[in-house]
């Protein structure tokens, strides 16, 4: 099952929620049923080829989550790759709807829909603000990301 992580910038949210979700699935690989591969990408091209943002990257480590990759921009191919696209706010929801092209396959979804007990369905941005800000995105990623897992194990995703 293919899944690609998606919100403005891929150097925040997305690639938070990607290593989290590989943490996740790593944890259960023996009896995920299904191998996952994981990728994240942003709907916005101003950061393309950067790496991860630095105050992301410096809070997820502090939590033990390591941040990989490149940022890249959503491709229409992308669509027709990927079992689940789940988009980390509702604007990038909009966004992704909206530059589908007509023979996507892909599900598209948003992330907090995994998460339990989820107060909101965006991942708040954080790339203006503080700290606080970014430590909230690692903790959604992790819920988020318990919750992904369990919905594929529970076969509720993908098949069996
Ligand atoms: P991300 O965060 O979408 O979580 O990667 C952002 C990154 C860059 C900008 C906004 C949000 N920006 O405006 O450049």
């Amino acid at each position: 099952m293919r899944v690609l992580l998606v919100c403005l910038g891929n150097i925040c949210r997305s690639p938070t929620g990607e290593a989290a979700l590989r943490e996740a699935a790593a944890e259960v690989t023996s009896d995920l049923g299904m191998d996952l591969e994981i990728d994240s990408a942003g709907t916005a091209a101003y950061h393309v080829g950067q790496s991860p943002d630095d105050r992301m990257t410096r809070v997820a480590a502090d939590a033990g989550l390591e941040l990989r990759g490149s940022a890249r921009q959503v491709a229409p191919e992308d669509f027709r790759r990927y079992d689940l696209i789940l988009a980390m706010d509702r604007d990038n929801l909009t966004d992704l709807r909206r530059i589908a092209p007509e023979d996507a396959t892909a599900e598209l979804r948003l992330f907090r829909e995994f998460e339990e007990g989820a107060d909101g369905l965006d991942v708040p941005d954080p790339y203006y603000g503080g700290r606080r800000g970014f430590e909230e995105v690692v903790g959604i990623a992790r819920r988020g990301a318990a919750g992904l897992v369990a919905a594929v194990r529970n076969g509720d995703l993908g098949g069996s």
